[in-house]
This record gives C-alpha cells, sequence and structure tokens, in this order.
C-alpha cells in the first residue's frame, strides 16, 4: 500500500496532487452520484456560468464526468494534453463563477464579486499553466537507470525495430535479434549512423530451443540492462484447420522464448539491483478470441507473467512492463494471414511502453483498445464477449479459414 501511494503521488507538486484527488472524488463518487441518485427535478449543472436544471442538468453532467475522469488520467499518467486541459479547465470554471456570481448579485456590486470569488479559480488557472512542461515529454533516461545494453527480440521489422531505433536515441547500445540477419544488419547500420551508438546482431529462430540458447551465448559477454521479448507473431483461422507444428512454433516464439530469456538475464539484473524487461503482448490477451484462439492466449501468458512479475522484481530495482499494442501497421497482418485492416503507427505504440517502463505493470495503447478490452473483459459476460470477438475476427479471417 505504501509504495502504491509513493507511486501515485511521487514528483507532482501538491497542489495538483490535490487537484488530482478532488478531480478523482469528482469522477468516481459525486458525478455517478448526482447522474444516477439525484432525483432529475432537483439537478443542476453549471457550464460557462450557464446553469442547466432538470434533465439539461443530467445531459450536461455527462462532460462533467468525462472532464474529470480524463483528468484523473492525465495527471497520473502525466499525459502530455494535460498542458493545455487542466488550465483551460480551471480557466472554464473561474469564468463560470465570475459570470454566475455577476449575474445572481447585479450591477457593478455583481462584478466586483465575480472578480472575488473567481480569484482562486484564476489563480489555479494560473498555476497549471505556468506548471505546463511538468507534462512535456522527457528524455527516457533509459541508461542512466539500466545501464549501457538492451537486447530486442524481433527487432527485424515493425515494433521492434522501432524500440530499438528509440532505446538507441535514447542512448542505450543494442543487440538486435530476428531470424532475417540481412534486414538486421541494415538496421544496426542505420542505428549506429543515427544514434551513435554500438549494436550487435545475433540471428536467431526462437521457435527452438537452440536458437534460445544461440542468443543466450550471444550476448553473455554483456551487461544486458533492457531485455524487450518482441518477437512474436499470430495464426488466423480455426483451431481444426490449422497447422499444428505452426502453433507449436507459435507457443514457443511468443510464450517459451520470453520465458527462457527473462529468466536468465532478470536473474542478473537482480544481481546487479537494476535493470528492465519490456513485453510487447497484445490487446488481444485480455479476451478469448476465437480464430486466433492459441495467439490471443499465448499473450494473456506473456500479460499476466509480466504484469507477476512487476510486483516480484520491484524489490530488486528491476522494472517489468507489458506492452499491449491493438492493431499496427507493421508485417504482423500478412504473417498472421489476416485480411488487410487498418492499425497504429509503430512510432507511437513503440514509445508509449518505453514511457510506461517503471511507470507501471502494462500499457493497452490507445483509447479505442483500452475501452474495448476493458468492457469485453469487466463489463460483459464471458459468452457476450466471445460472440462479439467472434464477429468481429471472422471479418477478418479469409473464407477458408473460418
Ligand atoms: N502489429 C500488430 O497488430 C500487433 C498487435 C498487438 C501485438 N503485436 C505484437 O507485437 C510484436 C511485434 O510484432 P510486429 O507487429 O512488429 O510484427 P512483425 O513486423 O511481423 O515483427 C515480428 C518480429 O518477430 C520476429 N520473429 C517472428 N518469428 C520469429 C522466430 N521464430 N524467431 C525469432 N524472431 C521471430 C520477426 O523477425 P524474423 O521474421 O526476421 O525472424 C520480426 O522481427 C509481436 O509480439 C506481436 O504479437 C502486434
Amino acid at each position: 500500500m505504501r509504495e502504491w501511494l509513493y507511486d501515485v503521488f511521487r514528483e507532482r507538486p501538491w497542489w495538483m496532487s490535490a487537484t488530482m484527488i478532488f478531480c478523482a472524488w469528482m469522477a468516481f463518487v459525486y458525478v455517478p452520484w448526482d447522474l444516477f441518485v439525484k432525483p432529475v427535478a432537483r439537478d443542476e449543472e453549471i457550464w460557462f456560468g450557464i446553469e442547466f436544471r432538470g434533465l439539461l442538468a443530467k445531459l450536461a453532467a455527462l462532460p462533467h464526468w468525462f472532464v474529470y475522469g480524463a483528468a484523473v488520467h492525465g495527471f497520473r499518467r502525466r499525459r502530455p494534453w494535460m498542458a493545455i486541459w487542466a488550465p483551460a479547465y480551471a480557466a472554464q470554471v473561474a469564468f463560470s463563477i465570475f459570470v454566475w456570481k455577476a449575474l445572481e448579485t447585479g450591477g457593478l456590486t455583481g462584478i466586483v464579486f465575480g472578480f472575488l470569488f473567481a480569484l482562486p479559480m484564476t489563480g489555479l488557472a494560473y498555476a497549471f499553466w505556468s506548471r505546463r512542461d511538468y507534462f512535456a515529454p522527457r528524455p527516457l533516461g533509459l541508461v542512466a537507470r539500466y545501464g549501457d545494453w538492451a537486447l530486442v527480440t524481433g527487432a527485424s521489422s515493425g515494433i521492434g525495430a522501432e524500440l530499438a531505433r528509440q532505446i538507441a536515441a535514447d542512448g542505450m547500445s543494442v543487440v538486435l535479434s530476428a531470424r532475417r540477419g540481412d534486414r538486421l544488419s541494415r538496421l544496426a547500420e542505420e542505428i549506429e549512423k543515427a544514434s551513435g551508438v554500438a549494436t550487435r546482431v545475433v540471428v536467431a529462430d526462437l521457435s527452438e530451443r537452440d536458437g534460445q540458447a544461440a542468443l543466450l551465448d550471444g550476448v553473455d559477454d554483456l551487461e544486458i540492462g533492457l531485455l524487450v521479448n518482441n518477437a512474436g507473431f499470430g495464426y488466423q483461422g480455426r483451431f481444426d484447420l490449422q497447422d499444428g507444428e505452426r502453433l507449436r512454433r507459435l507457443v514457443a516464439v511468443n510464450c517459451e522464448a520470453p520465458l527462457v530469456l527473462t529468466h536468465a538475464l532478470a536473474r542478473r539484473m537482480c544481481e546487479r539491483g537494476r535493470g528492465a524487461v519490456l513485453f510487447t503482448g497484445s490487446a488481444s490477451g485480455h479476451q478469448p478470441l476465437p480464430l486466433h484462439a492459441v495467439y490471443a492466449a499465448s499473450k494473456a501468458f506473456g500479460l499476466i507473467l509480466g504484469e507477476s512479475l512487476w510486483g516480484e522484481l520491484r524489490a530488486a530495482n528491476v522494472d517489468v512492463t507489458v506492452l499491449e499494442p491493438g492493431s499496427t501497421q507493421t508485417e504482423f497482418h500478412a504473417v498472421a494471414g489476416e485480411l488487410p485492416h487498418p492499425g497504429a503507427e509503430v512510432e507511437g505504440v513503440a514509445r508509449a511502453g518505453l514511457e510506461a517502463l517503471g511507470q507501471q505493470p502494462s500499457i493497452l495503447v490507445g483509447w479505442y483498445n483500452w475501452l474495448r478490452s476493458n468492457v469485453a473483459s469487466r463489463l460483459l459476460t464471458r459468452p457476450v464477449a466471445i460472440h462479439a470477438a467472434h464477429a468481429l475476427m471472422k471479418k477478418q479471417t479469409p473464407e477458408d479459414m473460418r
């Protein structure tokens, strides 16, 4: 509990924390009560100094709910959009108080009263504006936190290649691993030119025990401070139509290899008293996913393993985080045999994972994925969630594999 409180309140100025607590009270207690319990006839809301009553007040409470809910998230996770959000909302409240008090009292006295009553909120809006740098993106500081070398698996394309670029741009040297050596060599050259760090290429097939061992041998002389378990692939289609050997390889790459690598390298991190492991999981790991069954199960394994280790390895100063992207524009869809569909850009996905490292056990990237996963896993019953996921997956599956 003490650790959790330290996590929630560290770094932020006290008055921002106080505002965050107030927003949490509004989002989780007051506004739900106001919306669902308070009688419609007694309801009133004020926006920009205009008073709404009755049903209109109920409707006007919805944006309030959204504003306070988003503010709690924004303060907690230090989101860049809070630099505008916080002063703008405080200024809106100040303006509302001014208009409301001026109209209520009337005349010049009303204006003076309005001004005086609005002063504290105006001060808060100013304070947020002058400390907007608090929400600006910060350097990751990976070298100082974890050491000189990172190992990125699945670095020959997509999210892994981008993670390697961003880690190197922050000053860490990187070991790049995958099966396609030519791609890795090209990326190593690009990274050395752009970031001036050292690189090493280790070609390994992680679906085989020998490949996993070869990768560990290939980094044995290095102090790996950051392990990125990113290599992985999907396999779309009906279970009874799928190839058994390919399913075995999927489980080996997505589950066994991260387990083996983490077990070997995290042990050394614990001995050194610092280090980090980033798993690339998936939003798919939160719920059953017909037509992507083994893949979803493999990502659920990574999610639970990573989050459990987050709790376990903290005492040894080793950070663990599971990055959970939704659909992302990489070679993943083609490799998995999915019909083409849109996805997020890799830059934002990789950045989200690296920023979450040391901050939280897992991060679902994108509000849509966050909402969908939480609705499916927490609000819907299991059969309803499974039927909905099945309907969605059918649209992405070639007809002969449905
Ligand atoms: N793109 C998405 O929509 C999405 C969504 C959620 C989660 N993810 C996860 O993100 C991670 C990265 O995928 P991506 O989207 O960047 O796809 P990608 O472009 O296909 O990259 C996959 C990487 O994994 C490597 N890999 C695959 N099989 C391997 C094996 N047997 N041994 C060693 N390396 C292997 C590939 O390298 P080689 O082929 O050269 O070996 C490649 O570098 C995966 O864990 C995936 O599950 C992706």
